[in-house]
Formats: structure tokens, C-alpha cells, sequence
């Protein structure tokens, strides 16, 4: 699964939010984020129906690879392997996640703003971290400060990342792929308007792979 999920990283460095109140409403953001293109998605734990969203997608959008994000606690990172997560994302660096994304042998993108977080991660035996949140933390400045000293590391930016600054973010080497909501509008999404979604994921997926073609 890390394999497919690094190549299709590889080629659509792209990872889009999605937050749903409904099963269904999330089956169509994936397939809407599908057809534009991006196929690697993150439902995040922020609605009571997160989890059955989660399952719902895993089980029924072929398309993609669902994994979870804002996954808080061990307890949380347990529940989203059970619902068929393919990855967890959390907004920081947690041993109890670390151990469950371990045991379950799944990736895990830990949130980190600083050197000594991306040492931390490092020296649990992670390979690639979420940069949370981009901007605010130091955006691209400080991302090349970080990659200069942690070679090995591969870095997720998430956080106040747009069609805009993509370009700019993914011209890193370190950077594994971007993640965010700006695929995703809530409004489009409460209107029931999906191919917004898709021509946003297609923007998207276009920028990331003229980026990664340079
Ligand atoms: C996250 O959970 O990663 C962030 O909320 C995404 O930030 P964005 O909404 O600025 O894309």
C-alpha cells in the first residue's frame, strides 16, 4: 500500500481534505476528486459522521486511496485502521499514533512544525511528515531550512496551500506532496455542486504534475 500510494504521490502530488456530515455526500466528493484526477484523499476527523464516511468511501470509491486525518489519539488511530484507513494524518507528532500506524503497518504523516519535532519523528522511525500548518510555520523558507538538515526526511505541507503557491511548494524535492481543503469548498459542497470539486482536483492535479515534470 505505501508503494501505491508513493506512486501515485510520485506523479499528483496532491492529498484533498475531505469533511462530510454524510456517507454519501463523501462518496461523491471522492468520485468528484477522482475524476478530476486526485486520488489519494484525506477524510478528517471533524464531523460525528467522520467514521462512517471513512468507511463508506474505503468500501464503495474504488477510485481512490482513503486514508484518515486530524487523527488525535492511539484511540482514534485504532478506530480508523478498523474503518479501513489507508494512511492516518495527524496535526502532530504522537507516539500512541506512531505505535498504531506501526502495528498496523500503515504510513503516517505526524504533524510537525519544527526541528526538534522532525528529529522526534526521525528518530521514531518515520520517513515522511505532515508540515503543519505550511504557511503560518515558515512556508517555504523555512521547509528548505529543515530539508537542508534532514535529508532523509520527505515533507507534507498542508495548511494555507492553494492552486497559488502549489507550484512554489512542490519545485522542493523534500516535498512529498501538499495537502488541503481548497479542493473541497464547503460551499460548493452544501449546494450539492461536485463538478466544482472535480474542475478544482483537475487545476490541481495539472499544476502538480507540470511542477513535478520540471
Ligand atoms: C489540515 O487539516 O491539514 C488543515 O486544516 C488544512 O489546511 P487548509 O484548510 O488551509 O488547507
Amino acid at each position: 500500500m505505501t508503494s501505491q500510494i508513493s506512486t501515485l504521490l510520485e506523479t499528483t502530488p496532491v492529498v484533498p481534505l475531505i469533511q462530510a456530515d454524510d456517507p454519501a455526500v463523501a462518496i461523491e466528493i471522492a468520485r468528484a476528486l477522482a475524476k478530476g484526477g486526485l486520488k489519494v484523499v484525506e477524510i478528517v476527523l471533524r464531523t460525528p459522521a467522520a467514521l462512517e464516511c471513512l468507511r463508506a468511501v474505503a468500501a464503495e470509491v474504488d477510485e481512490v486511496i482513503a486514508g484518515a486525518g486530524t487523527v488525535l489519539s492511539a484511540e482514534q488511530a485504532e478506530a480508523v485502521v478498523e474503518a479501513g484507513a489507508k494512511f492516518i494524518v495527524s496535526p502532530g507528532l504522537d507516539e500512541g499514533v506512531v505505535a498504531v500506524a506501526k502495528a498496523a503497518d500503515l504510513p503516517l504523516y505526524a504533524g510537525v512544525s519544527t526541528a526538534t519535532e522532525v528529529q522526534r519523528a526521525y528518530n521514531l522511525g518515520l520517513t515522511a511528515v505532515k508540515f503543519f500548518p505550511a504557511s503560518l510555520a515558515g512556508g517555504i523558507p523555512m521547509l528548505k531550512a529543515l530539508s537542508s538538515v534532514f535529508r532523509d526526511m520527505r515533507f507534507m505541507p498542508t495548511g494555507g496551500v492553494s492552486a497559488a503557491n502549489l507550484p512554489d511548494f512542490l519545485a522542493l524535492p523534500s516535498v512529498l506532496a501538499c495537502g488541503g481543503s481548497w479542493i473541497t469548498p464547503a460551499d460548493a459542497i452544501a449546494a450539492g455542486d461536485f463538478e466544482t470539486v472535480t474542475r478544482l482536483a483537475r487545476e490541481a492535479a495539472n499544476i502538480a504534475q507540470a511542477a513535478r515534470s520540471k
